[in-house]
């Protein structure tokens, strides 16, 4: 029987061209390749909806239920991200949650597009939530670096470029703390082939050029790498893909699910991955969507690898960080310190509150911080200093832990080899 699809029918946007001069569009807009909060009246950017996301897109607000229920099944308090809605959206998480109660296997998968060999804050909080996960199911987590995808969406980069970048952001990503027993990570470029190959045709196969049209945007201009890469980014959600993690038992294999936390850019792929996943008689992937952290101008920016001003950098020294909190932090305060006191200020709109919501772990140390804010005692400069203390403790550990990403650790991680779990302490294993 054929499966209905599960995109929602929508217009056609319009091309999907990274490399175009970004103009703010009047609407929102959020795909794979744009990220942009609705223009106002006023000619101001403003921040995303995430409401709306969801509605548009079809997936799930992550309710209090369900985080309950993640409580119960796992014995952990869901992480901050969870508690503070910066993952707010889901697709089938409720199936992991049941698999992992009952010990059924199941995998993380999540990736990133090497576009440049310098990582910021925004790029490493899905790998922090990751490593969570990973610490609390104990399951193999595979990590995608999509090279490929890198060459093919930009006018500018060369293949050679873009496998640096793979090279370099792995030592990066391998610095988040991750486990090489149960972690692997790959570059398509070095990767495809093999059952991942075999896979990538399958669901080439399923996808028209209309469909991609319709889910991507692409026009008669976009070029057919363009439109093949979602078989990519798409087959590697199928468990048979890594014979080497799951075995070559492919009956069995084929019915072991995937839990994508991704930012919710990415949902059009896996939308499309889970129409094909039900047609080929392969598991579907759940997804964990988060939220974009803003750039330091404030929400409805992005942080950007080419704009230094823009977002706190892994390799910032501590004296780097504080200047640029202090200098280009949107602040959500008043003119001066008298008017703060008098009026207090609006930690929604604040850059550095919101950084604190990402990295401060105590919920009463932060909504405390939250509220004197807003009641004017605490000013704008003591909030920035407690921002920059937590982001300097953050970029040091990492700086620390990277000086031990040796090309061996690099190798390690990428070299295809079995992994080694437990899955659910209080269960037998299936
Ligand atoms: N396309 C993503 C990017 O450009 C990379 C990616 C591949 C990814 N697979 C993923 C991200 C799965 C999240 C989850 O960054």
């Amino acid at each position: 029987m054929a499966s209905k699809p599960e995109a929602p029918a929508q217009e056609v946007p319009p091309a999907a061209d990274p490399d175009a001069p970004t103009t703010a569009p009047a609407k929102q807009s959020v795909d794979p390749w744009n990220v942009a909060g609705e223009v106002g009246d006023d000619g101001k950017v403003k921040a995303i909806d995430y409401n709306k996301l969801v509605e548009e897109f079809g997936t799930k607000l992550i309710e209090d239920a369900l985080l309950q229920r993640f409580e119960q099944v796992t014995g952990h308090k869901p992480h901050r991200f969870m508690r503070r809605q910066i993952v707010f959206s889901q697709r089938d998480l409720e199936v992991i949650l049941d698999r992992h109660e009952k010990g059924e296997p199941f995998f993380l998968y999540t990736g990133r597009g090497p576009s440049s060999d310098s990582m910021h804050i925004g790029h490493t909080q899905i790998f922090d939530f990751c490593k969570w996960l990973q610490d609390v199911f104990d399951v193999p987590l595979v990590i995608m670096l999509t090279d490929d995808e890198k060459f093919l969406f930009s006018e500018k980069r060369t293949v050679e470029e873009v496998i640096g970048y793979s090279q370099e952001n792995c030592r990066d990503i391998i610095s988040i703390g991750f486990d090489p027993e149960k972690t692997f990570i790959f570059s398509d470029y070095e990767f495809m082939g093999g059952a991942f190959y075999r896979n990538v045709t399958r669901f080439a196969k399923l996808v028209t050029y209309n469909t991609a049209r319709a889910v991507f945007g692409f026009d008669e201009s976009s070029n057919i790498g363009k439109i093949h890469f979602t078989s990519i980014q798409g087959a590697t959600a199928f468990a048979t893909t890594f014979p080497h993690i799951f075995g070559e038992d492919e009956k069995r294999v084929a019915s072991i699910p995937c839990l994508i936390p991704c930012a919710i850019d990415q949902d059009p792929y896996f939308r499309l991955t889970r129409d094909c996943a039900a047609r080929l008689k392969y598991a579907k992937p759940s997804l964990i969507h988060s939220r974009f952290l803003d750039a330091l101008q404030g929400p409805g920016s992005k942080m950007s690898a080419s704009i230094d001003s823009s977002a706190i950098f892994m390799k910032d020294t501590p004296k780097q960080i504080k200047d640029k909190i202090n200098k280009y932090a949107f602040s959500g305060g008043q003119e001066t310190a008298e008017l703060q006191r008098e009026k207090g200020g609006d930690p929604a709109v604040d850059v550095s509150y919101q950084y604190l919501q990402f990295f401060m772990d105590d919920d009463e140390e932060l909504r405390k911080i939250g509220q004197d804010y807003k009641e004017g005692k605490l000013l704008t400069g003591e909030l920035k200093a407690i921002c920059i203390k937590y982001l300097q403790e953050y970029v040091a550990a990492f700086q620390e832990r990277r000086t031990k990403a040796t090309d061996d650790r690099v190798k390690l991680f990428m070299s295809v080899r079995p992994l080694k779990w437990e899955g659910n302490p209080k269960v037998k294993r299936t």
